[in-house]
């Protein structure tokens, strides 16, 4: 019997109108233009402004159109699992919220929680619920509004961050096409690097949580930059390893969006030359969850049927994982 794998058979993703640029950034902290793109390749990112717009909105704008390129009906879809670190509100899901926005009344949602690595997980999770047999039709979104938890005093880190996200679709093959392998890894040791201080459980939100302005992303940037070099060369070459895959068999290095030096040390580890590295990071910095399909979705038109493909993240956590996948169809 032939093997039921998961194939992505559309893509889209969705990013808010509001540009903030480098230039914007330096007369809100001490930094300045050529510092940032030196050291992190970023020029401009984008901001979802406006009374109540979370997360939610980027998901359900996403998978709006992801419904739309692939003539999907909203009743058909079995699953849609969200990966983001702000979620609307500590509960429900974000998933719930985004399969009401856009009428997915016979899906079952959740979220995950694994910062950059979040879509490498929830595409993992959801490609087995079609490999089983068990659903049809499952969404993963990976969207973050990471200006909601950015302390734009923070030139560490307020520097770096940005809003979107994407969705893919997931469908059932018998064909040699789909997931193919994918290494997930986490150590709880790195939390005290990336974390956010306070709002969850063991530190509830006070007026002195608020003044000491402990409800943002704190970020150790050079620790964390370390780890991520290390972490996603050496995962990214062992998936290579492990499937047989030599450089000039793979078509595509989508890497997570943090900084250009990371993606550049990794591509370098892979042996793979820049025309085959998804980049984006000039546009919209770092999306979080959503770097991975905001790549897909903006490379779409090159990608074709049976591409080789390595997705590859690093982040707060520490997660970090690869997943090799050959990809679903030609340009449309
Ligand atoms: O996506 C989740 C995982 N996150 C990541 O993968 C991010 C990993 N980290 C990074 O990308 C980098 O560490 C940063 C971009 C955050 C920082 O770059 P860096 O090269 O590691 O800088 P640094 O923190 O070591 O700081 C170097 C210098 C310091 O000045 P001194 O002490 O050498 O005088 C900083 O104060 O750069 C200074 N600096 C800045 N200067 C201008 C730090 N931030 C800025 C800034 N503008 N925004």
């Amino acid at each position: 019997m032939k093997k039921t794998r998961a194939v992505i058979s559309g893509v889209h993703g969705w990013v808010p109108d509001y540009v903030l640029t480098n230039r914007e950034l330096e007369t809100m902290v001490d930094t300045n233009d050529e510092w940032i793109i030196t050291r992190t390749g970023i020029k401009e990112r984008r901001i979802l402004k406006g009374e109540n717009q979370g997360t939610s909105v980027i998901g359900i704008n996403a998978v709006k159109g992801l419904l739309e390129k692939t003539n999907t009906a909203p009743e058909e879809i079995d699953l849609i699992i969200c990966a983001t670190v702000t979620p609307d509100m500590p509960f429900p899901a974000t998933a719930n919220i985004i399969a009401d926005g856009v009428g997915a009344k016979n899906s079952f949602s959740f979220d995950i929680s694994a910062a950059c690595s979040g879509f490498l997980y929830a595409l993992t999770m959801g490609s087995q619920f079609i490999e089983t047999g068990m659903h049809k039709k499952v969404i993963v979104v990976g969207a973050d509004k990471m200006s909601s938890i950015i302390d734009y005093q923070d030139r560490a880190t307020c520097i770096i961050f940005g809003d979107g996200g994407g969705a893919v679709l997931l469908e059932p093959t018998e064909e040699e096409i789909g997931i193919m392998d994918s290494l997930l890894h986490a150590d709880g040791s790195g939390a005290p690097y990336l974390h956010m201080k306070a709002g969850g459980s063991r530190k509830p939100a006070t007026i002195e949580t608020v003044t000491a302005r402990e409800h943002f992303a704190f970020q150790e940037g050079s620790t964390v930059f370390k780890f991520a070099v290390t972490n996603m060369a050496e995962v990214s070459a062992k998936i290579m390893d492990k499937n047989h895959l030599k450089a000039e068999d793979i078509a595509w290095l989508v890497p997570h969006q943090a900084n250009k030096r990371i993606i550049d040390a990794t591509a370098n580890r892979m042996g793979i030359g820049p025309e085959k590295v998804m980049l984006n990071i000039e546009r919209y910095g770092n999306t979080t969850a959503g770097t991975l399909p905001l790549c897909l979705w903006d490379y779409e038109s090159q990608l074709k049927k049976g591409d080789n493909i390595i997705l590859a993240a690093f982040g707060g956590g520490f997660t970090w994982g690869a997943i090799y996948l050959k990809w679903g169809y030609d340009p449309k």
